[in-house]
């Protein structure tokens, strides 16, 4: 089941679904929220979406509130260390109550990402890695512990302090996409350069779609483009903005080899050539054997944090 957000388009309000219902607040609430900011901005996007989740996933403006170098000093002046971490975990625990009792998701993970690494989050179905991505994102609040993004305490900000830590840093790919079915394949690549303020979406978004493999899909939109495509679009989606920090939830979950191949190809070409840090869920043994190191989680707690000779 899906949750729901507004997008505005020129004069146009679009109902879209976006979110798992578990995440969503009401459309209406993020939709007075969001829109009255842009319109006291008086910023004239071609397009204005409206969401706590995914849409400030897809990119804030760039001009919004304080940089994150003013926010959080640590960035500029922490020891090399800080600088160093680009995620860390702290006794991170997830909690939801049942009308049974209280089902605990995650237990104390405790761990950290250096810049630039490269890290394969495996495990059996249901042993909480969506939910540790999404907690970890900061799409999704943990019952305890923290998450800090590049000394950015998550826990600290309110939602739209988080919202400018993801756009500002964040890619993130869905396990199931969550790509905007009113959008064509073009426009929801696009998406995140409008929002943010780019004055070319289109250009960055049909020369990565053209990466990905889909330079002949542009114009089609999610419902007319088989799994494996709407998983490209997603991971274009999600690199679009260069992001400093990829988070991808089974990147490679419904793609044949040879697409598989490419689309790890490019994942390992942006860690290499831009430094950007990867946390991939997978369960594709090639993918992980790719990543610089595996951790394992079952039952919701971290079982093992292991590194490959190399
Ligand atoms: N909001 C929620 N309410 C109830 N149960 C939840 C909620 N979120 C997650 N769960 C449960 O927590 C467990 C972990 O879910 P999660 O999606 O993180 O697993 P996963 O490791 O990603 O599995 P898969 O490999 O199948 O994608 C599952 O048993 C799921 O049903
Ligand atoms: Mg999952």
């Amino acid at each position: 089941m899906q949750g729901s957000m507004l997008v505005h388009r020129g004069g146009e309000a679009l109902m879209v679904a976006m979110m798992p219902e578990r995440d969503a607040r009401p459309a209406a609430h993020r939709c007075a929220g969001a829109c009255a900011r842009a319109a006291r901005r008086g910023r004239a996007n071609r397009w204005h979406a409206c969401a706590g989740l995914p849409t400030d996933i897809l990119a804030a403006p760039a001009s919004e509130g304080t940089s994150m170098t003013e926010q959080h000093p640590t960035d500029s002046a922490a020891p090399a260390i800080a600088i160093a971490t680009a995620l860390a975990a702290r006794s991170l625990g997830k909690r939801v109550k049942l009308p049974d009792g209280e089902l605990v998701i995650l237990d104390g993970v405790d761990f950290s990402v250096e810049r630039g690494e490269s890290v394969a989050v495996v495990g059996p179905s249901g042993s909480g890695k969506s939910t540790l991505l999404s907690l970890l994102a900061g799409l999704d609040v943990p019952s305890s512990g923290a998450v800090t993004i590049d000394g950015a305490p998550l826990s600290t900000l309110d939602e739209d302090g988080r919202a400018r830590v993801r756009a500002a840093r964040v890619g993130f790919v869905f396990q199931n996409f969550q790509l905007l079915p009113s959008l064509t394949a073009l426009e929801n690549v696009m998406l995140p350069l409008e929002l943010r303020g780019d004055a070319d979406a289109e250009g960055p978004a049909r020369a990565i779609l053209a990466r990905v493999g889909l330079g002949e899909r542009l114009g089609h939109y999610p419902r007319q483009l088989s799994g494996g495509e709407q998983q490209r679009v997603a991971v274009a989606r999600a690199f679009v903005t260069g992001p400093s920090l990829l988070f991808a939830d089974e990147p490679t979950g419904n793609l044949d080899t040879a697409t598989g191949q490419a689309i790890i190809e490019l994942l390992f070409a942006l860690n290499q050539d831009a430094g950007t840090t990867l946390v991939l869920v997978t369960h594709d043994e090639h993918l992980a054997g790719r990543c610089r190191r595996t951790l394992r989680i079952e039952g919701g707690r971290l079982v093992a944090d292991t590194r490959p000779a190399t």
